[in-house]
Parts: C-alpha cells; sequence; structure tokens
C-alpha cells in the first residue's frame, strides 16, 4: 500500500493512455510523437530522444524532448540538432541489441560486459546524456530506440518504471508494425486504383482513336468515293463525342464544385424528355426493352441544374436497359409526396449481388467490358448537389431499382 503512495503517476492509467492512443495512430511519425510525449511526462523526465532505424544510415533522431545540453567545459547550450545526433550500426548500443533486448541502465552497465562494450556504450549514452535506452523490436529487428535522461525530480528509475517501460516499448512494437501493414495496404489500394483508373482510360480513349485512324487512312484513296465520306464524318464525330464525353465525365469526376446553374423546370416534362432521349439510343442497339412511365399528378416545380439532372437519370436508365441485355421493362414512376418527388427506375435486368451494391456508387467500379465505372459516382454526386438522395435495391436475375428522391417546390 505504502508502494502505491509513493508512486509519481499511475502505472494503469499510463498503460491505458498508451494502449488508447497508440491504437488510432497509423503512421510512424504520429505513433512517436505521442510514445516520446507520453513517455516524457508520465515518468517526468528531463529529457528523451527517439531514434528510428534509417536503411544504411544506422539510427536518426525522430523525436526530442527536453532540456538542451550544456558544454560542460563552458555551460553554453550545445547545438544539438537532429543532424549532429545519430547512432550508426558499429555503434556500442546498436551492437549490445544484437545481442540483448533488454533496457539499458547506465549505471548497472557492469555486470557481464566486457570493458571495452561498456565504454563504447557509454560513449553513446554520453552523446545524448542519457542515462536509459529501451529498444523497440519488430520482427527481431532494432526499430526505434528510446534513449531517456534522468529524472526531473533526480529520483532514480524504479523497477516499476522499467516495468512500464517494457510495456510501452512493446505495445509501440505493435503499434509500428501494424503502421506498416496499413500503409502497405493504402499503398497497393491507391496504385490498384491508378492503375485500374489508367487501363480504363487508355482503353476507353484508344478505341475510338484506332477506328479514326483508320478511317483517316483510307481516307487519301476513298476520297471520290461519296458513301465512304458520308460514313466517315459521321464516324468522326461519334468518335470524337465518345472521347469528349469521358473527358467531361473524369473533370465532373474530379472537381470539388457543386453544380452551380439554377433554373426553374418541371422535373415530369425533364423525365419525359430522358425517357424519349433513351428510347432513341435504344432503337438502334437494343430491340426488346420496353419502357413503361407511370407519374400521378402532371407537374412537378423543380430549382436546379436540368442539364445535370438529366446526366443523372440518363445514366441511371442506361445501366437499368444494359443490365437486361436487350430484352425486359424498364419502369420510370414518379412520385409527388411532402415537398419531395421520388423517381425510381426499375429493371427486370440481372441484379447486383449484395455485396458489391455498397460499391457502386464508388468510382471506376464496373463490371461491364467497355464501362468506366463513373457514371455512378457522378450521378450520386449530382443528386447530393441537388438535396437528394439515391437508394438502391436489387435482386439477383430478378433486377434492380434505382429510387431518386429529390426537394422539389409543390407536392
Ligand atoms: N441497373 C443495374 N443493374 C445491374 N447492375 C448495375 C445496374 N446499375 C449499375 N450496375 C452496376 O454498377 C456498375 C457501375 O455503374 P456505373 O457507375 O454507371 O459505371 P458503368 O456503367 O461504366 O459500368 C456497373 O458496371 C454494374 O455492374
Ligand atoms: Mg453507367
Amino acid at each position: 500500500m505504502k508502494k502505491r503512495d509513493r508512486r509519481t503517476y499511475d502505472y494503469y492509467a499510463t498503460i491505458r493512455q498508451v494502449s488508447s492512443g497508440l491504437a488510432s495512430r497509423f503512421d510512424h511519425n504520429s505513433i512517436f510523437n505521442f510514445i516520446g510525449g507520453v513517455t516524457y511526462e508520465a515518468m517526468g523526465l528531463d529529457r528523451i530522444y527517439l531514434l528510428a532505424a534509417a536503411p544504411g544510415r544506422g539510427y536518426e533522431v525522430v523525436y526530442k524532448r527536453g532540456k538542451r545540453h550544456k558544454d560542460k567545459k563552458t555551460g553554453a547550450k550545445r547545438n544539438d540538432n537532429k543532424e549532429s545526433l545519430k547512432i550508426d550500426n558499429r555503434s556500442g548500443i546498436v551492437k549490445f541489441y544484437g545481442k540483448s533486448d533488454d533496457i539499458i541502465i547506465k549505471n548497472e552497465l557492469k555486470k557481464g560486459h566486457g570493458a571495452e562494450e561498456i565504454e563504447s556504450i557509454k560513449k553513446d549514452l554520453a552523446l545524448f546524456e542519457g542515462e536509459v535506452t529501451v529498444p523497440v523490436f519488430v520482427d527481431h529487428k532494432l526499430k526505434l530506440l528510446m534513449v531517456l535522461g534522468g529524472k526531473s525530480s533526480g529520483n532514480m528509475f524504479t523497477r516499476e518504471d522499467m516495468d512500464l517501460l517494457r510495456t510501452i516499448s512493446l505495445q509501440t512494437a505493435i503499434a509500428v508494425k501494424n503502421a506498416g501493414f496499413y500503409r502497405e495496404r493504402v499503398n497497393s489500394e491507391r496504385l490498384a486504383s491508378i492503375g485500374m483508373m489508367s487501363a480504363t482510360f487508355a482503353h476507353e480513349i484508344r478505341n475510338p482513336l484506332t477506328s479514326l485512324k483508320t478511317f483517316a487512312q483510307l481516307m487519301p484513296e476513298k476520297y471520290n468515293d461519296r458513301e465512304f465520306r458520308d460514313t466517315f464524318s459521321k464516324i468522326v464525330v461519334g468518335e470524337i463525342e465518345k472521347i469528349d464525353g469521358l473527358i467531361s465525365d473524369l473533370l465532373d469526376f474530379s472537381s470539388k464544385k457543386k453544380s452551380t446553374r439554377m433554373n426553374n423546370f418541371d422535373l415530369m416534362e425533364l423525365v419525359d424528355e430522358i425517357v424519349d432521349y433513351v428510347k432513341g439510343k435504344l432503337d438502334f442497339e437494343k430491340s426488346g426493352i420496353v419502357i413503361e412511365k407511370k407519374y400521378n399528378g402532371d407537374e412537378i416545380n423543380m430549382a436546379g441544374d436540368a442539364g445535370k439532372l438529366k446526366q443523372a437519370f440518363t445514366n441511371i436508365m442506361i445501366n437499368g436497359c444494359q443490365a437486361m441485355y436487350g430484352e425486359g421493362t424498364l419502369k420510370v414512376h414518379i412520385k409527388l409526396k411532402d415537398g419531395h418527388a421520388d423517381i425510381s427506375v426499375e429493371d427486370t435486368g440481372e441484379g447486383i449481388h449484395s455485396e458489391d451494391l455498397s460499391k457502386i456508387f464508388d468510382p471506376f467500379v464496373t463490371t461491364k467490358e467497355m464501362g468506366v465505372g463513373l457514371g455512378l459516382a457522378i450521378s450520386k454526386r449530382i443528386i447530393e448537389d441537388h438535396n437528394g438522395k439515391i437508394h438502391v435495391r436489387s435482386r439477383l436475375s430478378k433486377g434492380t431499382v434505382f429510387t431518386v428522391s429529390l426537394p422539389v417546390q409543390n407536392g
């Protein structure tokens, strides 16, 4: 009981603070800063240094806190900037940790060590005016070295202090290891998505370019062929529109700007127009698809960017048609209630796997050979810019319903 009263810190509270603090830190710098700070404060140190393994360059200071060194002779504050303070792989401390994984306490260095070894460890410690070093091993390699000065109170380190330092070292090792995994994962995911994006764009741009090139090459020899010239000009326009559309999608997607164009329009009329537009597209692409419309009411006043909303609904309807592979019914319903218009687009297509449902709104997610996967990401953004919501329900081989709910002025 007496011992507990003499403690300068609460051992368990410090351990709790360390574990909960480390749980939310995923990069090395933030782990080092946190661990350095907590150890310094909990133990009341006069200084602390954290040195991290720098491949090929020994160990370099990544954190320091506390009083500056004084030059023993002149009393002037020594310049201990990070560059001048490091230890290399041949230094006493690093050699020691090639054989041992325990804490070094300067004043207890006598037992079991050669005079030469002690000398070189002390030389390293002197560099930092260190009293104690705590190693952090990750996969049996010395990753981090904590060099502690004395306590500001002048008290000695206790056995309990050593226990706490060992616990901090183990916790830090786990956090550093996890941070490595996390970084690897984020990097590989980022690489994967950049890879996917470039592959998609390369593919999508090369296709129209290839057909443009083929026609352009044939041009000199077919110049007098009127039919060829007509086809050529149609193809050129069509292919250029594809590339242009792709670039607009990408720009739309990467711009953070909300759509600012506001106009008043009738949502019923707009949806009608979109349905006609989609039908026109289907005429030559798909033949066995019927589009059914069901609207209650006759007018919905809405303020917003009609062009953008058209883009969003067109994508949702075309997706539905593509999922039916040329055969099925697309139902477009508009319901007006409580200041909202619910527009649902229901298809009788292949459906979406439940585990994919949460991903389809992410950019570059596509299951289509010729898809880019930006359609739903952009549609969702447009709808949210209009303070609306988009939901999806789907059953495999039965069909999918997308419901868009938009605030409107009447209703
Ligand atoms: N109505 C639908 N039925 C089945 N799958 C759909 C439907 N709408 C979207 N999806 C799935 O979501 C993916 C992403 O759609 P989208 O973002 O528009 O990109 P893209 O059409 O270029 O593939 C599609 O590739 C498809 O797998
Ligand atoms: Mg699409």
